[in-house]
């Protein structure tokens, strides 16, 4: 690893560690990070690069909206035609070093009746 001056004239090898949870679930980002509040987005929304789950700058994920649009249909699926339940109702969410449910989220679906078009 190279070598780094740091501000304190400190010579020290520099290892940056950097995860989405520095500013998602930091309270001077995000008031009430825990909370489910989709209106944080609204307006203006988040200040620029706290809300960064497909990184920033040049080296951005380009697969950004592919996996955005992926993840819309996949839950529209899900919900549409499914009910479901969490398998672990105290799951924890661990850093790994991104956050992930601790043993996958498991869940349990059942399938809603098929719907049947009655004629007019
Ligand atoms: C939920 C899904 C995804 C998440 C959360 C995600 C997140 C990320 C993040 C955080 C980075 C690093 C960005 C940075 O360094 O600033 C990255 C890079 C990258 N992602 Fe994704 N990604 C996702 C899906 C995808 C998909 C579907 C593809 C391709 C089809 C993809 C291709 C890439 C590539 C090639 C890079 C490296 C870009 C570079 O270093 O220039 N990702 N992604």
């Amino acid at each position: 690893m190279d070598e780094h001056v740091c501000p304190l004239k400190t010579k020290l090898p520099l290892q940056l560690y950097w995860s989405t949870n520095s500013t998602h679930r930091n309270p001077e980002c995000f008031r009430e990070p825990e909370k489910f509040d989709p209106s944080r987005f609204e307006g203006a929304g988040p200040a620029p690069f706290a809300y960064v789950p497909f990184g920033g700058g040049p080296r951005m994920c380009p697969g950004k909206e592919y996996a955005r649009l992926e993840i819309l249909v996949f839950m529209h699926h899900i919900v549409k035609r499914f009910k479901w339940e969490k398998l672990l109702s105290n799951e924890k969410v661990v850093v790994n070093p991104l956050p992930i449910p601790q043993h996958g989220l498991p869940i349990r679906l059942y399938p809603h009746p098929p719907q049947v078009d009655v004629p007019a």
